[in-house]
This record gives structure tokens, C-alpha cells and sequence, in this order.
């Protein structure tokens, strides 16, 4: 194909990491462009990983050319059904753990015959002989696997910024409904991890998903020299950034629940979103620990006023008991007890 450097967006990064969202409406009719998903794929190749030793795979599925694709539908978790249909193509990403024992050698060669590493950080040939490569290569799998999955991660996090520079948005999605089916679908050796799948396409909601979705506050993530002294945002650079596009207008925005049911219209799918019981969204609208603006404050107000909402069922009553207690968490918060 004839493509020249013209026709590639120049779409600033802080702006794609601002455009990016979990899309989940997307236009069945349009295509994304072979190019696009080779862009999204080298970005995905060129992401730092360890020792470089490309770990990282893909297969990319188009439903039209795809012989398993029944298969791979009985795989998805059942939420994420029409996305899978709607979506352009399907990327699924693997993650090698034999290219950490196989690679890991060839890998650190490639970086010092690249004048990446160098005697200057304390790299010589016996360490990495005697200590570094055996020690590395000596990682029982589990490790490797976390090590590795990390990677991957990486990997799809720049291939999704690199499809959003192109307007063509994303979203991973789970494959939980038949464990092990997409590595038996796809006939895997066993040294390969499915990671994660990844749909592709274009929106057909707007292209904000109705707007940027709310996160914890900034201090409440971040910390300065230790653990638990929060790291404080400077309002003027946020400013900086709210200008440039990379933080946008919190979600809900105007006309999104009318989308969402328009959207439901035409693919005689149920309209409304999910709630949450009236106790509960009372709760959260004052955790102090989430970054809540006006909009999802609105939006919460209109629910409550609304009525109708649910209660807790005993059974998820008694898992959070069992669950967070579990994992030391104090479950009053949830049950208001
Ligand atoms: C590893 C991973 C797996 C995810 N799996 C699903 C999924 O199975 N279905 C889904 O609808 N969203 C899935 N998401 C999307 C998140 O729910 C999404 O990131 C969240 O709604 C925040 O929205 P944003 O991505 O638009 O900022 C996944 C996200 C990540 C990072």
C-alpha cells in the first residue's frame, strides 16, 4: 500500500494519554486500517523490556478471515460479548516465558553491542557470565511470569497510546468464562501466557466515552520520600495539562446517559446503566480519597433523587465479610455496620 508520513496524525502524546479511554460502543461497519493496527503493534515492539528480550507477542484475529472465532467467543466474559462483535479486531496478547531462559543471553549481548551497556554502570563480561546471566536465567517461572506479564503490559499500555494518535480506540477485555480456551483455541505451547485481549476499532459512542473517568486524588496514589506522605499536585501545572488535553472533563458529560440509550435502541440491547444501593452511593460521594468533580456528583445526586435503588443480597453481604476479612480489610465501610 501507498502510505506516506502525511497521512499519520501528529496527535501530541499528553493529548493521546488525555483521548484515551475504555470504549465499549464500537462501529461494526468500519474497518481499522492495516497500518493502523501495524502502528499500534510496532509501538507495542518497540515498549522497554527486560534485558531486551521480547517477550511480548500478539495475535491479531479479524472476525472475517478468522476460522476460530466461535471458539474465541465462548472464551469472552459475557459483558464484553458485543464488544468483541462490534470491535474491528481482536489482539491477544502472549507473553513468552521462554524467551526469558531461551533470549536473556542473546538479549544483554544485542544491548552492549548497541552501546546500551556499558563498563561505565559496572557491567563486565565475567559477572555477566558467572553471576548475572545464570542468576537471571535460574528464576523459577512464577517469578519469570510476573516479570514477563509486567512487560507485556507495557507493551499494549503504547500500543493502545499509538492507536489513539490515530483515532482508533481500544480496550482490554477479560476472557474468564473458559479458562484456558484461548491458549487451547489458539493451540499454544505451554511456555506461553495469554495475557490479555485487547479489542480495536473505532466509536461509535463519542469518542470521550462521556468524558475522562474519575480516578483517587493525585496525593492519594502518590508519595514523597515514604510511604504515606502524600505528594502534593501543583494546581498550575494541572492547569498546564487541563490545557493541553491530557486532563479532561470528568465523566459524566452532558448527553451520556442519552447516548447510552440511543446506543441500546439500535441494537435492541436493554437501555440504563447499573446502581448501586442508595446507602452506598451516599458513602462514596464523601470518600475523601476519590478526585470527585462536579458531573459525577450531579449524576449521583440524580440517582438518589431518583429512588429505586437496590439493596446489598445477603449472599454478597456475607462474601464481603468473608472476603475482605480475609484480607485484613475492615468490611463495616460496605455493610455499614
Ligand atoms: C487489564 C485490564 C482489563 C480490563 N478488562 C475489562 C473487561 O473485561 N471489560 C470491560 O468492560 N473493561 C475492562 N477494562 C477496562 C477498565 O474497566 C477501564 O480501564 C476502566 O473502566 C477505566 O476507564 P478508562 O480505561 O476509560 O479510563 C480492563 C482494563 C484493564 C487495564
Amino acid at each position: 500500500m501507498s502510505l506516506s508520513a502525511s497521512d499519520i496524525s501528529d496527535k501530541p502524546t499528553l493529548k493521546a494519554i488525555g483521548d484515551r479511554r475504555s470504549i465499549r460502543y464500537f462501529d461494526p461497519d468500519r474497518r481499522v486500517e492495516d497500518w493502523k493496527i501495524q502502528t499500534m503493534l510496532q509501538a507495542g515492539r518497540l515498549a522497554s523490556c527486560q534485558g531486551n528480550i521480547n517477550a511480548t507477542e500478539a495475535i491479531v484475529v479479524d472476525k472475517d478471515t478468522c476460522e476460530i472465532w466461535d471458539e474465541i467467543e465462548e472464551c469472552v466474559s459475557g459483558f464484553n460479548v458485543q464488544i468483541i462483535n462490534q470491535s474491528s479486531h481482536l489482539i491477544f496478547w502472549l507473553t513468552n516465558l521462554n524467551a526469558w531462559y531461551g533470549r536473556a543471553n542473546d538479549g544483554l549481548s544485542t544491548l552492549a553491542l548497541s552501546g546500551a551497556l556499558t563498563k561505565y554502570h559496572g557491567w563486565n563480561y565475567e559477572f555477566t557470565m558467572t553471576q548475572t546471566v545464570p542468576r537471571l536465567m535460574s528464576f523459577p517461572t512464577e517469578r519469570t511470569e510476573n516479570l514477563l506479564r509486567f512487560e507485556s503490559g507495557q507493551a499494549v499500555a503504547q500500543a493502545m497510546l499509538a492507536g489513539v494518535s490515530q483515532d482508533v480506540y481500544s480496550i482490554l477485555i477479560a476472557f474468564g468464562r473458559k479458562p484456558g480456551g484461548i491458549e487451547k483455541a489458539f493451540g499454544l505451547p505451554p511456555h506461553y501466557r495469554f495475557t490479555w485481549g485487547h479489542a480495536v476499532g473505532y466509536p461509535l459512542e463519542n469518542a470521550d466515552g462521556g468524558g475522562q473517568r474519575v480516578r483517587l486524588k493525585y496525593e492519594k496514589l502518590f508519595h514523597k520520600d515514604e510511604h504515606g506522605t502524600p505528594l502534593l499536585p501543583d494546581p498550575a501545572v494541572d492547569e498546564a495539562l487541563r490545557q493541553k488535553g491530557m486532563i479532561q472533563e470528568q465523566a459524566p458529560v452532558a448527553g451520556r446517559f442519552e447516548q447510552v440509550d440511543e446506543l441500546a435502541a439500535r441494537f435492541h440491547r436493554d437501555p440504563g446503566v447499573v446502581s448501586w444501593p442508595e446507602r452506598e452511593i451516599k458513602r462514596l460521594m464523601n470518600d475523601e480519597d476519590w478526585d470527585f468533580g462536579p458531573n459525577i456528583k450531579e449524576r449521583a445526586e440524580e440517582v438518589l433523587k431518583h429512588g429505586d435503588l437496590p439493596d446489598y443480597p445477603e449472599e454478597m453481604k456475607d462474601t464481603f465479610r468473608k472476603l475482605m476479612e480475609e484480607h485484613g480489610l475492615d468490611v463495616k465501610k460496605f455493610l455499614g455496620e
